[in-house]
């Protein structure tokens, strides 16, 4: 466990240009108008700092030890101000209603409960508060690319640490109660493998 941990957050630190270049694009609009500080649940080794501007406040919760270490030497060289717990997702220990925006990429695949952490996530942010996604989830129904995500469920799940390929991410996150939402749909190309397609948007509290 602690030795796939390691590569994990090694892996991820190492393609860190790689995310930028699949999904850089749509980051920078959704983190376009972002406040002072900022709540992000398992932010892994940062591959979102390059977004904030230098100086935010990042209050994150990561369960990972070496995403963690890696994270914090990544914020500092981003300037970026780390306020971070070694908590999981599905039990933040903030006020309700205490935080303007909640991000999370390509994480809900991860966790142990999407519901519970969708949930959290709500209950922390203030009315008219964000909750910014970006989630590889399940392909649809017939097609290669679901076939390829049941052959690769146990594996994937096992490299990967804990990763769902099949995961309805995007219907949990339209079930789970925010009072509006934008979703916009993508696919990567065959380079990301069975993790495609894509959600990303916007839900609002
Ligand atoms: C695939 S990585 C994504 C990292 C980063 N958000 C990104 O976009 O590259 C998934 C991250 O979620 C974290 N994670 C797993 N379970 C979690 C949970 N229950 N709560 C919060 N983070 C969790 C992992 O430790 C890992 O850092």
């Amino acid at each position: 466990m602690a030795l796939r941990q390691r590569l994990s957050a090694a892996l991820l630190d190492h393609a860190e240009p790689l995310l930028h270049r699949a999904y850089g694009g749509r980051k920078q609009v959704m983190f376009a108008d972002l406040p002072d500080t900022v709540l992000e649940i398992g932010p892994g080794p940062g591959a979102n700092l390059r977004y904030y501007r230098p100086g935010t406040r990042l209050v994150a919760v990561e369960p990972s030890e070496p995403a963690r270490r890696r994270l914090e030497r990544r914020a500092r060289r981003r300037r970026v101000d780390l306020d971070l717990h070694d908590l999981a997702g599905e039990g933040l220990p903030f006020a309700d209603r205490s935080h303007d925006v909640v991000v999370c990429t390509l994480v809900l695949c991860s966790v142990d409960d999407p519901e519970r952490v969708l949930a959290e996530a709500r209950r922390v942010l203030r009315p008219g508060g964000r909750f910014l996604f970006c989630e590889h989830v399940v392909a649809r129904e017939g097609t290669p690319t679901r076939r390829l995500q049941s052959w690769l469920r146990s594996p994937w799940h096992w490299l990967t640490e804990g990763c769902h390929l099949d995961r309805p991410t995007g219907e949990l996150i339209a079930a789970a109660g925010f009072s509006g939402l934008e979703r916009h749909d993508f696919c990567l190309g065959p380079a990301a493998g069975p993790a495609r397609p894509h959600v990303w948007g916007t839900a609002v509290r």
